[in-house]
């Protein structure tokens, strides 16, 4: 069973933070600011590329991981990269779901028996299904059937039956993708900010607390809480207003 189960309790638990940055030092800084105050750190490309494998342990240290390495490549590669990334213990990590059903059933498999036999527990394998940056004229020129949310929901329920755990959405696709996928199937929910942070580049952004409460189990936030002087003390406020929203709900 994977380590974490999606609907963990303690709101701190819930979020994510994207640490965006390709420079170690400044990640392993932020890293040690946010200890103990979120529920884990994603490392994406950019990071990755610049530090790779032992940046990420440098950086993360004991921290829950998601490595945002979006695979997309035949289904022996993606395996065989798969089980690299599990060696970095990651809790959550993910394959872009267009790359089709036998390459999303070798990444759930790698990761499953690479963390047998590691003795670790299983990370969560994650799809990422239409890039938010993607408009229903972009799909079309690349020759995929629009509109968006349904080539998500397309995406997902091939994702969901080939052994993924969830997907990467939009907060506007929480609702559907809950509905159409059940409620096991882990949302992990970027574009989050909360009423007193800036949108920055995020178009359409949802609060912590309206995701959550909409149905999505992890929430990656980035700028909002690395912006800030004392990061901690953002991620605690955001994890205050998520128990607030909850105890307000009937
Ligand atoms: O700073 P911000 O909160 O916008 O960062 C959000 C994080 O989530 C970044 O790491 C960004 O790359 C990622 N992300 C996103 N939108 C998506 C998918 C991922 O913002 N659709």
């Amino acid at each position: 069973m994977p380590e974490v189960q999606p609907q963990t309790l303690d709101p701190k638990d819930c979020i994510l933070v994207g640490l965006d940055t390709p420079d170690l030092a400044r990640a392993a800084k932020l890293a040690a600011m946010l200890r103990g105050a979120v529920g884990g750190l994603k490392i994406g490309k950019e990071f990755f590329t610049a530090q790779g494998p032992d940046g990420v342990r440098a950086a993360v240290g004991g921290e829950r991981l998601f490595l945002d390495l979006k695979f997309h490549d035949i289904p022996n590669t993606v395996a065989g990269a798969v089980r690299a990334a599990v060696h970095l213990r990651p809790f959550i990590l993910n394959v872009h779901a267009s790359g089709g059903r036998a390459m999303m059933r070798a990444a759930a498999q790698a990761a499953r028996e690479t963390a047998e036999d590691l003795a670790v527990p299983r990370p969560l394998v994650i799809g990422v299904t239409v890039l938010t940056s993607l408009d229903a004229a972009d799909l079309e020129v690349v020759g995929q059937r629009g509109p968006v949310a349904a080539q998500v929901l397309r995406l997902a329920a091939v994702a969901q039956a080939s052994g993924l755990d969830g997907v990467v959405c939009s907060p506007h696709e929480i609702e559907a993708l809950r509905k159409h996928c059940g409620p096991d199937f882990a949302l992990v929910v970027p574009g989050i900010r909360p009423a007193w942070a800036a949108a920055g580049d995020q178009k359409r952004v949802m609060s912590p607390a309206e995701a959550l409460s909409l149905g999505a189990d992890y929430l990656v936030i980035g700028r909002p809480i690395t912006g800030q002087d004392d990061p901690a003390a953002a991620a605690r406020r955001i994890a205050h207003e998520i128990a607030a929203a909850q105890r307000a709900e009937p």
